[in-house]
């Protein structure tokens, strides 16, 4: 089957890998010249594990190209998927210009029967949308999908391969049948297809992200009260994960959330029910209780100092929005840098692979080291914000002797704080007492 995909971020790649790894002829297809230059001579833009060995796989069978001409990857493709981003507005809502950019250069280019699918992540009612724009340059037949991508950065070739669900929002049972065809190896051994309407495929995907965010922030929450009681969240996520019903995942008290996902979906929901005089005021709450959550350890960091960080050099571990990708978006560790530097602190910082990206956006003002315990050099205090493998089990011993005072603040709760402690570091976590 040949596969046009619009789009070469983590979804777009992803998808247009994954596919030719099960065979599909797949075009991949970017406005970025420079990123389709880079992708023509096997560099991934981005961290992602295990990507840049599939890419290099399908592209030396041939099954995996790459273009920035849309009317190249849309001939003769059967599905023209768009995984193009959908940035937040100042309003909160999703911009969909990108999307319907791609979709208008898609409908120009269609020599034939093509089901033109949404898998970027749209506000309800999207799909009316880039049907209208379609229309109206279209000289092809196409329908309209939507099949919105649930993979995780980090995990996403993983998530490719084996999906927990395949949603799949459609009107047109030809439509339907093609979509069927790609995902055919994928879901040989477990039909995990939930086949909807349109509109009920678009809310699924941000009501499961607003889900999983809320649980988040209902955590973090909780920690506050923990911390004024003397009780410990470690303890609580355990008892409450440990019920079926609630399950163990995404119970993680910590620095708050980030990425180019949860905030911006948390905001273009609410922005889309209150264009409905709908209140959703559970999700409203999660994007209150996450601002201040990412405030939380500069916070802390502030009050063990008096206030004062003048002449104090903080160490941050971790500076990705989460571990395992190289991703910053709305990362934050971008809110505790802020915070400190202006109360007078100079940031040390060290990523595994966030590096360049943090480089990028803050330039030299803040120092970017070459290990953790370089960066702990000289420090007043360690701030682990992103709680990368690497950083799970510092050498308590080495670091001590490489700080200037032993002050570790845990914004993910990875360290025991009787270890720590004992160690003779004075240490806080997020809701322990
Ligand atoms: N990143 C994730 O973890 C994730 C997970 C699930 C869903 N999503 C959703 O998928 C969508 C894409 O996210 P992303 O993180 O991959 O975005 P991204 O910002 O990494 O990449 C988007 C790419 O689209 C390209 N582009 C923009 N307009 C184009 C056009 N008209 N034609 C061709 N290319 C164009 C950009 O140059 C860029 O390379 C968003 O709606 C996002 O919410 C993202």
């Amino acid at each position: 089957m040949r596969i046009a995909v619009v789009g070469t971020g983590y979804v777009g790649l992803v998808t247009g890998a994954g596919f030719a790894d099960f065979g599909h002829d797949v075009t991949c297809v970017d406005i970025d010249e420079t990123r389709v230059q880079k992708l023509r001579t096997g560099e991934v833009p981005f961290y992602e594990p295990g990507l840049h060995d599939l890419i290099k796989r399908n592209t030396t069978l041939e099954r995996l190209r790459f273009t920035t001409k849309t009317a190249e990857a849309v001939a003769g493709a059967q599905i023209a998927f768009i995984a193009v981003g959908t940035p937040s507005s100042p309003d909160g809502s999703a911009n969909l210009q990108y999307v319907l950019d791609a979709a208008k250069a898609i409908g120009e280019a269609l020599t034939g029967f093509t089901v033109i699918v949404t898998k970027s992540t749209v506000p309800v009612g999207t799909g009316d949308k880039v049907r209208e724009v379609v229309k109206a340059v279209a000289k092809h037949p196409f329908a309209v999908a939507s099949n919105p991508e649930f993979l995780k950065e980090g995990d996403a070739v993983n998530d490719f391969r084996k999906p927990a669900r395949i949603v799949v929002g459609v009107d047109d049972p030809k439509a339907l049948d093609v979509l069927r065809e790609a995902y055919r190896g994928i879901v040989r051994t477990n039909d995990r297809l939930h086949v909807m309407d349109v509109r009920s495929a678009e809310i699924t995907k941000y009501a499961s992200n607003c889900m999983l965010a809320t649980r988040i922030s209902f955590m973090n929450e909780l920690s506050r009260l923990c911390e004024m009681v003397g009780a410990d969240i470690e303890a609580i996520r355990k008892g409450m994960g440990a019920d079926p019903r609630i399950g163990n995942k995404f119970l993680f008290a910590g620095a708050g959330f980030g990425g180019s996902c949860f905030p911006k979906d948390l905001r273009a929901l609410v922005n889309t029910a209150q264009g409905h005089d709908v209140a959703l005021g559970v999700v409203e709450a999660a994007v209150r209780a996450n601002e201040r959550q990412k405030k939380l350890l500069g916070e802390k960091v502030l009050a063990h100092f008096h206030g004062n960080l003048n002449g104090k050099r903080i160490a941050i571990w971790g500076l990705a929005f989460k571990p395992e990708t190289d991703d910053i978006r709305e990362s934050p560790a971008l809110v505790t840098i802020e915070q400190l530097q202006k109360a007078g602190a100079t940031i040390s910082g060290y990523d595994p692979e966030a590096m360049p990206n943090i480089k990028a956006q803050l330039g030299t003002t803040i120092e970017l080291c070459k290990d953790a315990y370089t960066a702990a050099s000289g420090a007043d205090a360690v701030v682990l914000v992103t709680e990368w493998h690497e950083l799970r089990n510092p050498e308590l011993n080495r670091l001590k002797s490489v700080m200037k005072s032993p002050v570790l603040f845990d914004g993910r709760n990875v360290w025991s704080p009787e270890e720590v402690r004992a160690a003779g570091f004075t240490y806080y976590g997020i809701g322990r007492p």
